[in-house]
């Protein structure tokens, strides 16, 4: 087993220029490959409602759903990084709810940090959180639970003024002390630009190589859904299509009575039979 990433291991990429790569899972087998493939990080995202749950956005995600998956992706992780997303209005409505339910989902859920999307008007709640000893990364750019201010999924910073606040933000997170900030679908230049300025690594998702490293969610680069193709995420393989060959092929041999043979089935005495049919 290589050695465990912790929050130190963050600073330590960022000062030798190492690329650091994180991945969404939301279960405990997945959670176990990405730690054994020796991904640096893995992320619970509320991304687990569009992904895994079916919901149409991250809004409708709630504690419990996170706590849930959280749970189940810790006990895969013996080396890897674990953060774990604060879910829409679970750190809206104040410090205290912040620092409370940040706690829930280190101390039920099981993950090492804690995500939250929001620049300079969650930059108290993020302090509050890193005072209670939980490290916080921040999120700007494209941030999803945003979804119905943004009016869909769009890339953010093309104009100054936009640019400028993103930058601005990402100076006030680092301030606010946060170990790490993922940077969503922001252009390439810009992205480049905020991780030469910063002191902290930014994870970039559709915001171009420069960034210090990147984060995918799994299915994305697992190619689950063959009708998603989002210019940001590249398709490793074809699972989808894999999991419906294997579907159709079981289907196929069920009716055909081609599975299960009798090595897939167990014996029993002759006799128990016998004396079932004599009862
Ligand atoms: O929820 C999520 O998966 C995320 C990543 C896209 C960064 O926030």
């Amino acid at each position: 087993m290589s050695k465990k990433f912790t929050v130190s291991s963050f600073k330590e990429f960022k000062e030798k220029g190492k690329k650091i790569s994180m991945l969404t899972a939301y279960d405990y087998p997945t959670a176990k490959i990405l730690d054994d493939a020796g991904v640096h990080a893995i992320l619970v995202g509320d991304s687990v409602g569009t992904v895994v749950l079916g919901y149409e956005d991250t809004i409708k995600v709630t504690m419990e759903d996170m706590i849930h998956h959280i749970k189940a992706v810790a006990r895969g992780v013996k080396r890897a990084f674990l953060v774990g997303d604060l879910p829409f209005l679970s750190y809206h409505t104040g410090i205290i709810d912040s620092v409370k339910n940040a706690g829930r989902l280190v101390q039920e859920g099981g993950c090492k940090a804690v995500k939250l999307e929001g620049g300079e008007e969650v930059a108290e709640n993020v302090k509050a959180i890193i005072n209670a000893g939980i490290p916080v990364m921040g999120h700007l750019g494209y941030t999803p639970q945003s979804i119905n201010i943004f009016g869909g999924h769009k890339s953010q910073g093309k104009t100054f003024e936009v640019a400028k606040k993103i930058y601005q933000d990402a100076l006030v997170l680092q301030e606010a002390g946060v170990f790490s900030i993922v940077l969503e679908c922001v252009p390439y230049k810009l992205a480049s630009f905020i991780s030469k300025k910063l002191d902290i690594p930014i994870i970039g998702i559709g915001s171009g190589p420069d960034c210090d490293g990147q984060v995918l969610v799994v299915q994305d680069a697992l190619g689950l859904d063959e009708n998603f193709n989002p210019r940001h995420a590249k398709k490793y393989f074809n699972l989808g299509s894999v999991y419906k060959e294997v579907a159709a092929k079981y289907v196929d041999e069920v009716d055909k009575g081609i599975f299960p043979t009798f090595e897939n089935s167990f014996t029993v005495d002759d006799e128990v039979i016998k004396m079932l049919e004599n009862n």
